[in-house]
C-alpha cells in the first residue's frame, strides 16, 4: 500500500508544489523537461546497454535515469523516465521509439476500424512497469516526482501519421474531414492518458505534467473545438485527486489563454512568449512555468546567466513560477551549465510574499512599476 499521506507530508514544504499553487516560499524552484536522458553521460552509458524500451520495462532502470539529473543538477523535482508512448505500447500498438527520430509506428491510425485498435488501459495491470518504477522512486526521492502523460492531441499526432511530422497534414486532414473519427480517436485517447496519470498518482506521483507540445500547430479556434474538450476531460480527472497540474505545449503563444482553460495549476510557455507577455494573456490564478530557450545552453555560462536573470525578471518574482526551459534540455547540452543554472536560480530567484504580487484577489492586473529582483 502507498502512503500517500507520508508522501505529501515529505514534501509539505517544497518549493516546488508551492509555486505551483502560488503559495509561499522562498526562492524560485527549477527543473528541466527532458532533464533526464542523452546530455548525461551516465544515461549514455545505461543505453549502450539497454534499448529506451527495456530502459522504461526495467523499474531499477528507469528509477535509476530520473535520478541522474537529480544528483547532477539539484532540481527541485524529478520527472519519470518514460515516454508519452508508454500507455499506447502498453495497449499493444506497435510503436517504437527510433533513436533521433521518435516515436513511429508501422500501420498509423486513420479511420473509425482503426481506432477500435485502441483498448482501454488499466493501469495496474498495463503500465505495472512505469508504477513499480514509482514505487521505488518515491521510496528514495527527496523531491516530489512529477509524472506526465502526452495530450490527446500531440500523442494522435503520432499516431495518425506514423511519426514526427512538420506540417501535421494527415492529422488536420482527419480533424477537417472526419470529424466523428478524430473526436472519438481523441475521446478514447484521453481515456488512456487520464487512467495513465491517476495511475501514476495513485502510486506517488505529486505532480503531473501534461504535454501537449505539438498543439501549437493549430489556430486557436481548432484548438478550442477540436482539442480542448478532450485535454479539458483528462485534467479534470487528475484534478479530482489534487495534485498540481502543468499544462504545457510548444509554439503556443497564441493559445496560452486557452491553455489555461483546461483545468490546469500552470502553464508552461516556450521561450518564444516573454514571461512577461504570456502573464497578460493567462489568467490570475493560473502560474507560469518556464522559459529559458534551450539552444542558449549550448552558449558560454556568462550568456546563460544573463539570459536566466531576464527570465526570472520578466517573472517578475512572483510565487506562481516555476523555473524551467521553454523546452526539453538539447542532447549536446553540457550538464556542468546546467547545474550552474540551478545554482544561479536559487541564489538569485527571490520570490514575494502572494499578498505582494500586485494582484489583488479580485484579479486586477499586475502593477507595472513594482520592484523586482533582480
Ligand atoms: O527527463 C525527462 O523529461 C524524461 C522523460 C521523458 C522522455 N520523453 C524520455 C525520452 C519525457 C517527459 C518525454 C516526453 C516526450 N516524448 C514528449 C513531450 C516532451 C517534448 O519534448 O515535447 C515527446 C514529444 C516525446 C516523443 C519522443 N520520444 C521524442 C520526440 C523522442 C526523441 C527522439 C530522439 O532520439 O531525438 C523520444 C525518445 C526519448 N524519450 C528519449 C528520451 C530520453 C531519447 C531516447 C534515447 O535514449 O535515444
Amino acid at each position: 500500500m502507498v502512503d500517500l499521506a507520508a508522501i505529501r507530508a515529505r514534501h509539505a514544504a517544497s518549493p516546488f508544489l508551492a509555486a505551483c499553487r502560488g503559495a509561499p516560499h522562498d526562492t524560485v524552484p527549477v527543473w528541466f523537461m527532458r532533464q533526464a536522458g542523452r546530455a548525461l553521460g551516465e544515461y549514455r552509458a545505461i543505453r549502450e546497454q539497454h534499448t529506451f524500451e527495456e530502459v522504461v520495462h526495467t523499474p531499477e532502470l528507469a528509477a535509476e535515469v530520473t535520478l541522474q539529473p537529480v544528483r547532477r543538477y539539484g532540481v527541485d523535482a524529478a520527472v519519470l523516465f518514460s515516454d508519452i508512448v508508454t500507455p499506447v505500447q502498453a495497449i499493444g500498438l506497435d510503436v517504437t521509439i527510433k533513436p533521433g527520430v521518435g516515436p513511429v509506428i508501422d500501420r498509423p491510425l486513420r479511420t473509425i476500424e482503426d481506432v477500435s485498435r485502441l483498448r482501454r488501459l488499466d493501469a495496474e495491470e498495463d503500465l505495472a512497469h512505469v508504477l513499480d518504477t514509482i514505487s521505488l522512486l518515491v521510496e528514495e526521492l527527496d523531491v516530489p516526482l512529477i509524472g506526465f502523460a502526452g495530450a490527446p492531441f500531440t500523442l494522435a499526432s503520432y499516431l495518425i501519421e506514423g511519426g514526427p511530422s512538420r506540417s501535421y497534414s494527415r492529422t488536420k486532414a482527419l480533424m477537417f474531414t472526419d470529424e466523428l473519427t478524430w473526436h472519438r480517436l481523441l475521446d478514447r485517447l484521453a481515456s488512456i492518458v487520464g487512467a495513465s496519470l491517476v495511475g501514476q498518482v495513485s502510486r506517488g506521483a505529486s505532480a503531473v505534467q501534461l504535454f501537449d507540445s505539438w498543439a501549437g500547430a493549430l489556430a486557436p479556434e481548432d484548438y478550442e473545438r477540436f482539442v480542448l474538450p478532450h485535454t479539458r476531460r483528462v485534467l479534470e480527472q487528475v484534478g479530482e485527486l489534487g495534485v498540481p497540474r502543468i499544462h504545457f505545449g510548444v509554439d503556443t503563444g497564441e493559445l496560452l489563454g486557452l491553455m489555461a482553460t483546461a483545468g490546469t495549476e500552470v502553464v508552461g510557455v516556450d521561450w518564444r512568449t516573454p514571461l512577461d507577455h504570456a502573464r497578460t494573456r493567462v489568467p490570475e490564478g493560473v502560474g507560469l512555468q518556464g522559459n529559458l530557450e534551450p539552444a542558449v545552453c549550448l552558449g558560454p555560462f556568462p550568456q546563460v546567466a544573463d539570459r536566466a536573470r531576464d527570465v526570472l525578471r520578466r517573472a517578475g518574482g512572483r510565487p506562481d513560477h516555476v523555473f524551467n526551459l521553454g523546452h526539453g534540455v538539447l542532447p549536446a547540452t553540457d550538464p556542468g551549465v546546467l547545474a550552474e543554472l540551478v545554482a544561479l536560480v536559487h541564489e538569485e530567484g527571490g520570490v514575494m510574499a502572494p499578498a505582494d504580487n500586485g494582484a489583488g484577489a479580485d484579479g486586477e492586473a499586475a502593477e507595472h512599476d513594482r520592484e523586482v529582483p533582480q
